[in-house]
């Protein structure tokens, strides 16, 4: 097994061994049932697999307000994201603590899993978005989503009994076990995890290879579940993703897997969440660079950073690294931060998402110092198709 702990110690396995699932199906048929989300199903399956490690459930109320508190669960283990279900307050009123309940896809009607109910709570929208996502203002989107949910949450331990086959790039999807044994069986002992929601761009290829020169290799794992609708979609960056790997690093030192996580546009709390996960998944490392997990001006360009000084070392254990703003300087000729370049901003190439995407929209490729010509390409035809159809 890879050298990291997972969070907590343990890798938590939820995922109902084929022996028992067939007898658990039927039981849990006869159950009451709770229509779920496509995010909650991905937060249940999250859970089940052990990316979201210690959690075995959905939080109850002590970890709820630990959580939204102090950034910590109530045993005092770091933990900085409420994974929460929330259920109407009709439903709130008739369940019972101890019971068990099936977990059914709203779309599909399939039983994802069952929930034991330990917690019936209600919440504060206002404080849980004030304290997650430091503003209430419905503009954020993580904040328009939490509101949509209801008061209610319910909480408790999980078993998962199916999991969504994804559409697409099967080959990309690994547990953290696989994870951690495929960087065993490649004798990487160091690994850096590469959170994006985006296109890689030159910007990101030049934090990632920066990384790459002190640690074993990469682990590239692009965020692919819920994002919002003006993100590029998730299987034109996968095309975009390849393109890159083929043509621009070594396949020996780079692993792509996705994280079929939402995104919850929280910056510096997600940021905490995305290092634990990507520790529960076998990384030793975890680039955090300039506003990361944000969204329009709602974070400081460098408080995803800044928020790693709430914790020891010892009680993270994978180790961030932190990049500032990176951009092409047309006088030193390569890629560069104000870490490392004397010019000034006149002769930095910077465009804004608003202009890349204006570009695109033209079928023009963005100038090489900025995207790649092989990753403008695909991104090029991926808009198109995501227009048209
Ligand atoms: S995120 O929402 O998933 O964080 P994005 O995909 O843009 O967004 O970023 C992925 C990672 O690259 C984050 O750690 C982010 O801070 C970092 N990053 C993105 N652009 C730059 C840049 N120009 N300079 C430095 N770091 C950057």
């Amino acid at each position: 097994m890879a050298s990291i702990l997972p969070h907590g110690g343990i890798l938590v396995n939820r995922i109902v061994d084929e022996s028992k699932r067939e007898e658990m199906l039927v039981a849990a048929a006869d159950l009451r049932s709770l229509s779920i989300s496509n995010w909650t199903i991905s937060d249940l399956d999250l859970i089940g697999v052990g990316a979201f490690s210690p959690l075995t459930g959905f939080m109850n109320e002590a970890d709820y307000q630990s959580v939204i508190e102090g950034m910590r669960l109530a045993d005092g283990t770091v933990w900085s994201i409420p994974i929460t279900l929330d259920v109407d307050a009709i439903t709130a009123t008739s369940l019972h603590i101890g019971e068990t309940i099936a977990l059914t896809g709203q779309d599909d009607g399939i039983i994802y899993g069952t929930l034991k109910v330990e917690s019936i709570y209600e919440v504060d929208h206002d404080k849980e978005a004030i304290r997650v996502y430091k503003t209430n203002d419905k503009e954020h989107p993580g904040v328009k989503k939490l509101f949509e949910r209801s008061t209610f949450y319910i909480g408790g331990p999980i078993y998962v009994l199916n999991r969504k086959q994804p559409s697409k790039f099967n080959e990309f999807y690994f547990d953290p076990e696989q994870t951690r044994q495929l960087f065993e069986q490649n004798g990487w002992k160091t690994i850096v995890g590469f959170q994006t929601r985006n296109p890689v761009h030159r910007a990101h290829e030049y934090i990632q290879k920066s990384a790459m020169e002190i640690v074993d290799a990469l682990f590239l794992n692009p965020l692919v579940g819920e994002t919002k609708s003006d993100d590029v979609p998730a299987d034109v960056r996968m095309n975009s993703y390849l393109a890159l790997l083929e043509n621009y690093y070594p396949a020996n030192r780079t692993f792509l897997g996705v994280f079929p996580a939402a995104m919850r546009y929280a910056g510096p709390r997600e940021a905490i969440f995305h290092a634990i996960v990507r520790k529960n998944y076998g990384c030793t490392h975890f680039i955090v660079g300039r506003d990361h997990a944000g969204v329009g001006d709602f974070y400081g360009t460098y408080e995803a950073q800044e928020i790693f000084n709430n914790f020891t070392p010892e009680e993270l254990e994978i180790t961030p690294l932190f990049f500032e703003h990176s951009f092409y300087c047309l006088k030193c000729g390569n890629m560069a931060s104000s870490k490392t370049c004397p010019h000034s901003k006149e002769d930095h190439m910077t465009l804004s998402g608003t202009k890349v995407r204006a570009l695109l929209r033209d079928g023009k490729c963005p100038p090489p110092e900025f995207t790649r010509p092989e990753v403008a390409q695909i991104l090029i035809e991926g808009m198109t198709e995501h227009v048209t159809s």
